[in-house]
């Protein structure tokens, strides 16, 4: 199959990337950072979440990174909502979007948000329905589609069979999630043909975390399987809370680095993003995880 002209990147960096950070990260820099992002091109931008602050500290600014923010014209700005009641915050701190996320894994699910898959399922279809009487879209995810850190390798029929629940559901897209990066381009090609037979692959998005070095290389083998929608994290920022040992998303600047190297338009601006992840891994004390972020500005310090 030919590669996509266009690919949509969805920055999970102020949500996935900052959530696992045990520093309390001030509000003022996630507000920075989300208006950064907007400001280099990116047009969906997952700001926070609207989980409970004792599962999750980090995110318990939620309100205050939404009311912070300047939204931009051409950006959106979802947030996580594990249920009702987390939904009716992101609403009242007029969240446009939100996401529902479940997982490929039993135990995952339980570790993550205290249900089994079945529970979770059933938890989702109020928020979906009280998301579409307000016109609110919902954005699916599936955890563990390749590989669960309690459980090992899962079924691509498995992930499928839970995509295609949130796809029926109502959610407009399905980002499958490899929580712990340990996918490589066969066992995420096998994952992805599997979600196709079942929704159309222009619902599907990839989200994948970079563990062991592969993400690059599953975002090009999913290019290939007719994936046009990444999500990605400035700096490689992250990790999960319930999957010890995993890394960050996929670096957003090395997918753009890619991404245009292919010809594919991203409507980001390459030069910016670098300067903003080698300013948000200053600013929370880390190193950039960035290679091609590291590399552009090397050679613009020279
Ligand atoms: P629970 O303890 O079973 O909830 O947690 P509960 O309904 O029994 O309520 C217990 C208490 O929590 C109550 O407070 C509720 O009010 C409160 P209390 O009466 O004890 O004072 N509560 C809430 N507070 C604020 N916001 C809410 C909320 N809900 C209940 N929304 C729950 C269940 C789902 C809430 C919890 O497990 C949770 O918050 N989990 C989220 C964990 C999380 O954020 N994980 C990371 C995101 S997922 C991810 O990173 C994967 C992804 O990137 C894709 C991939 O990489 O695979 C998306
Ligand atoms: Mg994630």
């Amino acid at each position: 199959m030919s590669l996509p002209n266009k690919v949509k990147i969805v920055e999970v960096g102020p949500r996935d990337g900052l959530q696992n950070e045990k520093q309390v990260v001030p509000t003022e820099i996630k507000i920075e950072l989300i208006n950064r992002l907007a400001d280099a091109g990116v047009s969906v931008i997952e700001a926070t979440s609207f989980v409970s602050p004792k599962w999750v500290p980090q995110m318990g600014d939620n309100s205050a990174v939404m009311a912070g923010i300047t939204r931009h014209p051409a950006a959106v700005y979802p947030v996580l909502t594990p249920n009702l009641q987390g939904f009716d915050s992101a609403v009242q701190a007029g969240a446009t979007e939100v996401a529902i996320f479940g997982a490929a894994s039993e135990s995952f699910s339980r570790k993550n948000i205290n249900c089994s898959i079945a529970e979770s399922l059933k938890r989702f279809e109020p928020i979906v329905s009280a998301a579409s009487a307000l016109e609110i879209k919902v954005r699916g995810y599936v955890s563990c589609v390749v590989g669960c850190p309690y459980e090992g390798a899962i079924d691509p029929e498995q992930a499928a069979s839970v995509a295609q629940t949130l796809f029926d559901m109502g959610c407009y897209e399905v980002s499958l999630g490899d929580t712990i990066g340990v996918g490589n381009p066969a066992s995420i090609s096998r994952m992805i043909e599997a979600c196709a037979k079942r929704i159309p692959v222009a619902k599907l998005a990839g989200h994948y975390h970079d563990t062991y070095g592969m993400a690059i290389a599953n975002i090009h083998a999913s290019l290939q399987a007719g994936v046009s929608v990444f999500d990605s994290s400035i700096a490689g920022l992250g990790g999960c809370p319930y999957a010890k040992g995993a890394s960050g998303n996929v670096a957003t600047e090395d997918v753009v680095y890619l991404l245009h190297g292919l010809g594919i338009e991203t409507g980001i601006d390459l030069a910016k993003l670098a300067l903003i992840g080698d300013w948000i891994s200053s600013a929370i004390n880390r190193p950039n995880g960035a290679k091609a972020g590291r590399a552009l500005c090397s050679q613009a310090s020279v």
